[in-house]
């Protein structure tokens, strides 16, 4: 159900890793509604994951960037206003890792240095490419950021780890700069706060599975999935809503309202 939403609209898509990837979704739908799109993820994801099947199927340059690199942000954007003759209108960050979750620390006895590599990937980078963005004048005047959070931002979740802190960091980070983006270029900043989905990142928290079937059932709408996930995405990047900015947007069937949902008791 393309719309032309997004005709004429160029976009840098964050995070593509392979086909269960939210960013991998969203790119497709972005393209479907007629964006052109550059792709971006870090070196080693280009080497194990599936990107360049993607940017084979909609015709969009990757350009590699770790997103803790200042270097290879710049080199990025200035790349993308190279294919693109000018800045872009939207740009998805969509990029989360923490190594205490991989490797199964609990929440008290955590490794601190793999603690600040986390915010750094998962949070600071938001703040990073947004700066090089503002610097380099890579997006234009009514463009629109958006990055992908959680719910465990305001909530505790306990095997969600540091990536708690990771969330309400960039949560905050969309707010903060949002004002500047605004004032000075009419750019929005807004966070998505998704329902658990299945991709390679999410899978990887302690008792997802379990987890994602309490979040279904606690929905009045179920959980959302990465696909509606991508069409909500596309809203946020076209004129429609060209006055939302500074939000946290949940986008999770209903979870983020609900106190007890009698399915969840079996009632
Ligand atoms: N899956 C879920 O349940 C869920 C729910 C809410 C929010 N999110 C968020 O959605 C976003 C996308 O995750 P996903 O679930 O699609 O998983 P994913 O594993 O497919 O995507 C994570 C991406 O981050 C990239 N990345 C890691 N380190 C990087 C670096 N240094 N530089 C650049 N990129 C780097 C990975 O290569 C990968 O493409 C994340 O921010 C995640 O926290 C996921």
């Amino acid at each position: 159900m393309a719309n032309n939403l997004l005709q004429g609209k160029k976009g840098i898509i964050f995070g593509a890793l392979d086909e269960k990837s939210i960013a991998w979704k969203v790119a497709e739908r972005c393209a479907e509604e007629g964006a052109q799109l550059v792709l971006t993820n870090a070196p080693v994801a280009l080497r194990f994951g599936q990107i360049n099947e993607l940017s084979a199927k909609l015709n969009a340059e990757v350009v590699p960037a770790d997103a803790t690199s200042m270097e290879d942000l710049e080199n990025l954007f200035r790349r993308s206003m190279e294919i693109f003759d000018g800045p872009c209108d939207f740009v998805l960050h969509s990029i989360g890792m923490s190594l205490n979750v991989r490797k199964g620390k609990e929440y008290t006895d955590l490794n601190h240095e793999w603690m600040l590599k986390s915010f750094d990937i998962s949070s600071i980078s938001f703040h990073r490419m947004m700066q090089v963005m503002m610097k380099l004048d890579a997006i234009r005047e009514g463009g629109s950021v958006l990055a992908l959070s959680y719910i465990a931002a305001q909530r505790v979740f306990p095997d969600y780890n540091e990536m708690a802190e990771s969330k309400a960091l960039l949560e905050s980070f969309a707010r903060s700069f949002g004002y500047h983006f605004g004032t000075k270029k009419k750019v929005r900043v807004n966070t998505i706060s998704q329902s658990p989905t299945k991709t390679t990142a999410g899978t990887g928290v302690k008792g997802f599975m379990e987890f994602f079937d309490y979040a279904d059932k606690m929905s009045p709408l179920g959980n959302a999935s990465s696909e509606a996930c991508a069409d909500y995405c596309v809203v946020m990047f076209s004129d429609l809503t060209r006055m939302v900015t500074m939000q946290n947007l949940y986008h999770d069937g209903g979870f983020s309202t609900m106190g007890m949902n009698p399915a969840v008791l079996g009632l």
